[in-house]
């Protein structure tokens, strides 16, 4: 099974960042968003990263090019029709998810590999919901994608050996470094980093130290590239919220459930970075 053209469902931070590597690498991809101000609004996250790179010397006008050259911003399924694998990078929840498989099944042909970005979902269950399960499977990428080098496979039950072999060609293809990972709520990483963020989050509940305070502790005393406060930002609150209701309703553990202060903060909008407010203030 061979990949040439790639789609990406959702142009937030995750997907802007997948379409942006997958046409970096050469890829004919298109990248599919709700609305054209959305899409605009993603497409414009690509060009940012990029012209930053360029300033930073990281980046040559010439990759930029290439990215621009590859990568076609659509609001029409029909336009997906041509994709050997589809990437799915919307919202965390299964219900929405599912709806958005069988548009993506209208369209592509029958060869087509549909992966979920999920960060938590349990892959079978999406798998199970359409008409190819054997063609599902989990291609969990880390925010920032163009700078995180790790992605996970997973491999749902039904999800073929063909399927699975595809997938880490195309993570290799596009300078990643995948690992393989089993269907449990969260994989490898988020098993471990989302106790961490949420136990932050009690922390800070208990008034054991402020958010700048707790962040500093993680990154000057144990060289954590972002304390949590500033992660959980970066991340989105809301993202982490839907994460951590599935994580807590796939293992009952208490470490996986929400603390409140997380619940009203994103009932406030107050969802992170993307927002312009979380724990920290980006309005400036
Ligand atoms: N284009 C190209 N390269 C760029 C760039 C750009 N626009 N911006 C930065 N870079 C490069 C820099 O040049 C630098 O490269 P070198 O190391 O070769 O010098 C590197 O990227 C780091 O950049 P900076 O030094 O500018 O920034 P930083 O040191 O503050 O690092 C960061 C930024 C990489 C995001 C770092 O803070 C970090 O690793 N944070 C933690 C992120 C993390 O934990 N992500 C996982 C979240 S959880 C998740 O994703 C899963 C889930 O399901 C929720
Ligand atoms: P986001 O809110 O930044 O972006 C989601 C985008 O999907 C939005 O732009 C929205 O308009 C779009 N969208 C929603 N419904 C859609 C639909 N039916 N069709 C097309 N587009 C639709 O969210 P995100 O942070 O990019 O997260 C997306 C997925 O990636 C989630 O499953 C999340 O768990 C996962 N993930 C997130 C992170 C992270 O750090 N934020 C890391 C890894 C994985």
């Amino acid at each position: 099974m061979e990949i040439k053209t790639v789609g990406v469902i959702g142009c937030g931070l995750m997907g802007a960042g997948i379409a942006q590597v997958s046409a970096a690498a050469g890829f004919k991809t298109f990248v599919l968003e709700v609305n054209e101000d959305v899409l605009k609004k993603g497409i414009g996250r690509i060009d940012k990263f990029l012209t930053g790179g360029i300033e930073k010397g990281k980046v040559t006008p010439e990759q930029k090019a290439t990215v621009f050259a590859n990568l076609t911003g659509t609001t029409s399924f029909a336009d997906l029709k041509d994709c050997d694998l589809v990437i799915e990078a919307i919202i965390e929840n299964v219900e929405i998810k599912k709806k958005t498989y069988a548009q993506i099944e209208a369209v592509v042909g029958t060869h087509c590999v549909i992966a979920s970005n999920t960060s938590s979902l349990c892959i079978t269950e999406l798998g199970a919901g359409t008409t190819r399960p054997d063609k599902v499977a989990g291609l969990h990428f880390f925010n920032p994608v163009p700078l995180m080098k790790l992605v996970e496979v997973i491999r749902a039950l039904a999800t073929s050996q063909e399927t699975y072999d595809a997938l880490m060609t195309y993570a290799r293809a596009i300078g990643k470094e995948p690992v393989t990972a089993p269907d449990r709520g969260g994989f490898i990483v988020n098993r471990l980093l989302v106790p961490y963020l949420l136990d932050a989050i009690r922390c800070l509940e208990e008034g054991l130290g402020t958010v700048e305070d707790i962040d500093n502790g993680m990154k000057l005393g144990c060289g954590y590239p972002m304390g949590p406060f500033t992660l959980l930002d970066y991340v989105g609150l809301d993202t982490t919220y839907y994460i951590a209701n599935i994580m807590f309703e796939e293992f009952r553990e208490t470490r996986f459930a929400p603390p409140p202060l997380l619940k009203r903060m994103v009932l406030a909008g107050h969802c992170g970075k993307k927002a312009g407010k979380g724990f920290y203030d980006y309005s400036k």
